[in-house]
């Protein structure tokens, strides 16, 4: 979603403030802006588009200044426009704010603005922190941001500037999560951590409610109570560093074809093959606690909540305890009954989905144990539960995801691995499935070596106006993973269904001009799959068929054949969604479509 930089140094901050915006527009954004401290006041520039069309016309020399703050923005209240674009700011321009999140109670505080006479320009619930900040200001930048955690409710990240301090940010978090990035002589304020790359070696995490003043030389964090505290710094380490496209055309190709390494680097560390055992006792829950669970909830969002479906699957069959994938959007309205015996899954790419960290949140305050599985430790999903199963995929740049998707399928299997380790439901279980998760990144590497194939496909698919994606069992997520993917770089509408579900309904859509994919590798649910196939066959529907090498009937009932090599049915899966994801990748390309970064869509929704 919204996307913030701000820097403060000895360098021109325009430059430095329009890279960050770049390497946030990642994030998904319709506007962007800055404002540059410049002889005691602020020079604001914003509007609707994207960087690459609103930073030629911002003048370096109208914009010339060492302190400032920038700002992507994904509209939520108003309409993205010149006025509703960040930095908001007051009436005498004495304040500039830039902001990810949302105030609750918006409207209480315009009006109450409103009725004081203070005029309100923008529809954005933004623009009531510049007013308050302000207001509150009487050459106290801490006892302006008090005003604001008092003041508002919500989810907020900010980063301020006030007129009357040249060199200085004021950065303010609670929910949404907000860095410090620490340099030589400059400090940084970034939503995330891409923007610091290169220029920050050390990175502040601000905690609920916590206040920091950043100046080139100093940073000082307060809490919510205006005591001073102790800012701790990480350094920033070596894969959070790596960003670039690697020579790839996209940072989705790119990401696909990291899978092999991802995959090696999280199952090679959490197997012990001398042993035979899974290693997670990072994550935190006991033998104890594992025997004492009586459900399992999975909670998530999109491509998140796919694996989920398939983490239920695994987390029943292998562990035995009865598990249920939910969407997080979904779970309050369903009133779970929660106490310690339930184990509530938050899985999710960023840890800020506002959705599934709300569902986690419910699943805290009814006493469940809670576990996150994400690819951000230190993020507001990570603080929020009991124990974190990292799944280490590195950084997704690309809103689509990808790399993180197959991450997630092997931390649920590993997981549910444990699981059956500690109820003693696993019997001779690991010792089947690790040469499988071994030779896992290969089989990986050879479907990626097929990528000409799927490239023949896809030129037949990208006339398509609709689409069919097909599978059962351990893949029925994997069609509705396919099916999403198709969707949000191609813009081809595409459906994903459990096969089973195709004679109750969707049958009727089956068309010459309707291309269906299957997943029927090898395994058990082949033989029904193939029945499926035959069906769509029969009514002249086109298939694509994803098919186990060797599978002597794939090239009969099929007008395109996705080879896989064997793997055992547990990591199916993994190696059936990567056809999948080079499939939508190459015909949104075709299409002519911005494959990183597709219309409507923003990487990280921490909205609700
Ligand atoms: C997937 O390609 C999408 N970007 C989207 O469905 C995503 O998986 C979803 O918004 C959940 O995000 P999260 O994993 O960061 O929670």
């Amino acid at each position: 979603m919204c996307g913030i930089i701000g820097y403060t140094g000895s360098s021109q901050a325009l430059p430095v403030l329009v890279q960050g915006i770049r390497l946030l527009s990642y994030r998904g954004y319709d506007s962007a802006g800055v404002a540059i401290w410049q002889d005691g006041s602020l020079r604001i520039r914003k509007d609707k588009g994207r960087i690459e069309d609103l930073a030629p016309r911002w003048s370096p020399d109208e914009l010339a200044g060492t302190t400032g703050i920038g700002h992507t923005r994904w509209a939520t209240h108003g309409v993205p426009n010149q006025v509703n674009a960040h930095p908001q700011h007051d009436d005498g321009e004495t304040v500039a704010v830039v902001h990810n999140g949302i105030i609750e109670n918006d409207l209480a505080l315009r009006e109450a603005l409103e009725a004081d006479g203070v005029p309100l320009v923008s529809d954005t619930d933004t623009e009531v922190f510049a007013h308050l900040f302000a207001r509150a200001f009487d050459g106290d930048p801490v006892a302006a941001a008090r005003h604001l955690l008092e003041a508002c409710h919500g989810a907020f990240a900010l980063a301020i500037q006030h007129a009357a301090m040249p060199d200085t940010i004021i950065a303010v978090r609670r929910g949404s999560p907000l860095l410090v990035g620490v340099g030589v002589r400059e400090n940084l304020v970034a939503s995330d951590l891409r923007p610091l790359v290169g220029r920050a070696d050390a990175v502040i995490d601000l905690g609920e409610d916590q206040i920091a003043i950043v100046t080139p030389d100093d940073v000082r964090l307060f809490d919510a109570d205006g005591a001073e505290i102790t800012a701790e710094r990480r350094p920033i380490d070596h894969s959070e560093r790596d960003i670039g496209k690697d020579g790839y055309p996209h940072f989705m190709l790119k990401e696909i074809h990291e899978q092999p390494d991802r995959i090696y680097e999280l199952v090679a560390s959490r197997i012990d093959p001398k042993h035979q055992r899974v290693r997670l006792e990072d994550v935190g829950i006991t033998d104890e606690q594992w025997r004492a669970f009586d459900r399992v909830d999975l909670i998530g969002c999109g491509t998140a909540f796919h694996a989920c479906l398939y983490g239920a699957y695994v987390l029943e069959g292998l562990a035995g305890i009865p598990s249920r994938a939910l969407m997080a959007h979904e779970y309050d309205a369903r009133k779970p009954h929660l106490d310690e015996r339930v184990l509530a899954i938050a899985v999710s790419q960023s840890g800020e989905t506002m959705d599934t960290k709300i569902a986690i949140q419910s699943a805290v305050d009814g006493g469940a144990h809670t576990l996150g599985v994400l690819n951000v430790r230190e993020s507001v999903i990570g603080r929020t539960v009991n124990g974190v199963l990292d799944i280490h995929a590195g950084p997704e740049v690309a809103v689509a995801s990808t790399k993180v998707y197959t991450q997630m399928l092997c931390g649920l299997l590993l997981l549910a691995l444990r699981g059956a380790q500690a109820r003693g439901t696993g019997d001779g279980l690991l010792a089947e499935i690790a040469p499988a998760l071994k030779r896992l990144p290969d089989d990986v590497r050879t479907v990626l070596g097929r990528f000409d194939r799927v490239r023949e496909a896809a030129r037949d698919v990208r006339r398509a106006g609709d689409m069919l994606f097909l599978g059962r069992g351990f893949d029925a997520g994997t069609a509705l993973e396919g099916a999403l993917k198709m969707k949000e770089i191609s813009y081809i509408h595409a459906e994903g269904y459990p096969a089973g579900e195709m004679k109750h309904g969707p049958i009727a859509l089956v068309s010459r001009e309707v291309p269906t994919v299957a997943i029927a590798t090898s395994g058990p649910t082949r033989e029904r799959m193939i029945g499926n196939v035959r069906e769509v066959r029969a009514r002249d529907g086109e298939i694509i068929l994803v098919a186990t090498d060797g599978d002597g009937d794939a090239e009969k009932l099929a007008d395109f054949v996705l080879w896989v090599p064997e793997v055992h049915p547990l990591v199916a899966p993994v190696v059936n969604v990567v056809p999948l994801q080079l499939l939508s990748y190459e015909t949104a390309r075709l299409r002519g479509c911005d494959v990183d970064q597709p219309r409507n869509l923003a990487k990280t929704v921490t909205v609700q």
